[in-house]
């Protein structure tokens, strides 16, 4: 395949009006005006290794698990190329709070189909559900449910059950104060022989930890670091559970 055709095939994965509204979002401040948790930089990073995962064939759906008002979960969305599946989940424990949530949706209304929202506690969820919803596995997951140890570590369990090779997992507020049951969880996964799945976390920025499968992390990271411009971002190299990752501040 030539360059040229390389690139039109890959520009079929996806649809102009999604594109167009990815670009709203994103570049024209979309994401400011719905309320939630999400900084600049995991946005922009998320879309950047999407556009990584179509250089790399990565082939997968996309789930989010904690959606309170869409704020991340809409962008998850628009990013979804032709065929594949987007499933979000939460609790919804308002109805206020769920309204809130399909009219931000709505205003962002994509013309192939609509995301699957499943409104479950994540731990009544199981991975064949997951598997059966999308119709196979994920590229990319975010989990940012329940807080709790025990919440969290059933949902990072659950990502890694549907995760497809080279897909990456968005685990959010690892670093924050406020949630130690998410760091707790995060380290019994990765330092009591959990993760049978041999994943590695492999960058941190805006508030998330960013997990792919062994063996990708490693590209990933060299191609974040070749688009970065470190005199605009501070990044540097360090060392988590014995493997390197990026950290950009
Ligand atoms: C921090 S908020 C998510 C923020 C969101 N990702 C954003 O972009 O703003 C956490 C969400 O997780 C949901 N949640 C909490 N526990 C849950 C559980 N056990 N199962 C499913 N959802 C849960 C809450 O209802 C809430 O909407």
């Amino acid at each position: 395949m030539t360059p040229n055709q390389e690139t039109s095939a890959k520009r079929v994965l996806r649809s102009a009006r999604g594109e167009a509204l990815r670009q709203a979002y994103i570049d024209d401040g979309g994401w400011e005006k719905v309320d939630g948790w999400l900084y600049l930089k995991a946005l922009r990073l998320t879309d950047f290794i999407d556009k990584l995962q179509d250089h790399f064939g990565v082939l997968g759906n996309i789930c989010e698990i904690g959606l309170y008002f869409g704020k991340y979960f809409i962008f998850l969305n628009l990013i979804k190329r032709i065929n594949e599946k987007v499933i979000g989940i939460d609790l919804f424990e308002s109805s206020d709070w769920e309204k809130r949530f399909y009219d931000n949706l709505g205003a962002w209304p994509r013309d192939d189909g609509d995301p699957m929202i499943i409104r479950r506690n994540s731990l009544e969820v199981t991975a064949k559900e997951l598997l059966e919803w999308a119709g196979g596995p994920y590229r990319l997951f975010s989990v940012d449910g329940g807080h709790s140890c025990e919440v969290a570590l059933n949902d990072l369990r659950l990502a890694h059950e549907v995760l497809a090779d080279g897909g990456v997992i968005m685990v959010d507020d690892y670093f924050d104060p406020k949630f130690p049951g998410v760091s707790e969880a995060v380290n019994r996964f990765y330092l009591l022989s959990e993760n049978h799945r041999d994943t590695v976390p492999f960058l941190i920025t805006g508030n998330k930890l960013f997990i792919t499968t062994s063996g990708h992390d490693e590209r990933y990271r060299e191609a974040i670091r070749t688009a970065l411009d470190e005199d605009e971002v501070e990044v540097w190299d360090a060392e988590m559970f014995g493997h390197r990752l990026t950290v950009i501040l």
